[in-house]
């Protein structure tokens, strides 16, 4: 692609805490489209340390799934080359903007927020002043890159407005300096359930009916087994979000992964029952999940290479966030630095 056509992209940016290993619902509901917007837009995606310290953290963890993390997403096809990947913690401008930022954001918009009110609740041991801030510091994860979009779920919208509210503040204040990011809702991307409890997303927090991705072939295959169908007894695959939540999770599944419609899907095991559908499933998610966890263990086990792909990462990173960072100095009346 020439030079003039990489310019005019549009700026993609998102950041997953490395607080836990990634899951079937990581891959198919986000991780997995983001590849494709490599071609249509400039993208970031960095592993968010900073704010996984906001909840006390065990630091040989940390360091260990901020880097498998970062394989995994190379595993999942987010290409180095084509993407920006990144640890939040080797880009120093975060922090430094995050500082500048949470003096441009009001204790009354902070308390508002539902994601602190939620952690606090289930930390109340540790509620410290940067589970409050951590929203000043995702706006300026989103503003140094100038980013015109931010895939997010349903969890990190009240965020994502409040970064906007913060850049349209700073701006109105002293010129155009921030673009105002938007929200981006994927077009395709499935919502996958709990196989415990089909009615909640699947979560790290629910072991049993999360299905990480990766979790060996054997334990895939056990959690399928053990997947809740329905309280009825009709014992057949049937598109009914409605009345077989966990039917229509296991379907939406299976066709996320092999490609095939709830039609087709209805019609290969007419007659058949959940006892052949949900290891028929297990198996089709034990194969999608084989390479990528396949290659991740081994760039796990090379570390050179993932070392290169974020240390090159931070070096772009870094000077675009540079720019950004220096313009903001300059407005808000820094001398400017002499080194
Ligand atoms: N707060 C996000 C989460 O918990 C992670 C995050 C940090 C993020 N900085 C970001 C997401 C910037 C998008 C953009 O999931």
């Amino acid at each position: 692609m020439d030079q003039q056509t990489e310019v005019k992209k549009k700026v993609m940016l998102s950041g997953i805490q490395p607080s836990g290993d990634l899951h079937l619902g990581n891959y198919l509901g986000a991780v997995k489209n983001w590849a494709e917007l490599a071609e249509q837009f400039q993208c970031y995606y960095f592993m968010a340390d900073l704010h996984s310290i906001t909840v006390r953290q065990n630091p040989a963890d940390l360091r260990r799934r901020s880097i498998s993390q970062l394989a995994q997403y190379i595993a999942c096809g987010l290409d180095p080359e084509k993407n920006t990947l990144f640890l939040q913690s080797h880009v120093h401008e975060h922090a430094e903007l995050g500082w500048i930022l949470n003096c441009y954001t009001m204790f009354g918009e902070l308390s508002r927020m539902t994601q602190f009110k939620d952690k606090s609740a289930k930390n109340a041991e540790n509620i410290n002043g940067g589970l409050f801030t951590y929203p000043a510091l995702m706006a300026a994860d989103i503003l140094l890159y100038q980013a015109d979009f931010v895939p997010v779920g349903q969890d990190q919208k009240q965020h994502c407005e409040l970064t906007r509210d913060i850049a349209i503040r700073f701006n109105n204040i002293y010129g155009p300096t921030f673009t105002v990011p938007e929200p981006y809702i994927p077009k395709v991307g499935a919502r996958v359930m709990s196989l415990s409890v089909p009615t909640s997303k699947m979560s790290k927090s629910d072991p049993q009916g999360c299905v990480f991705i990766m979790d060996p072939p054997e334990e895939i295959a056990r959690k399928f087994k053990r997947a809740v169908t329905d309280s009825d007894t009709e014992n057949c695959v049937r598109w009914d979000p409605e009345q077989k939540p966990g039917v229509a999770n296991l379907m939406n599944i299976y066709s996320a992964v092999t490609g095939l419609s709830f039609e087709q899907i209805e019609h290969d095991f007419a007659g058949k029952g959940y006892g052949v559908f949900k290891p028929t499933v297990g198996d089709a998610v034990i194969e999608t999940l084989r390479p990528i966890r396949e290659e991740s263990s081994r760039m796990i086990a090379e570390k050179e290479y993932l070392r290169t792909v974020y240390t090159e990462g931070a070096q772009r990173a870094s000077s675009v966030a540079r720019r950004t960072l220096r313009k903001v100095y300059k407005r808000v009346g820094f001398v400017e630095k002499p080194f």
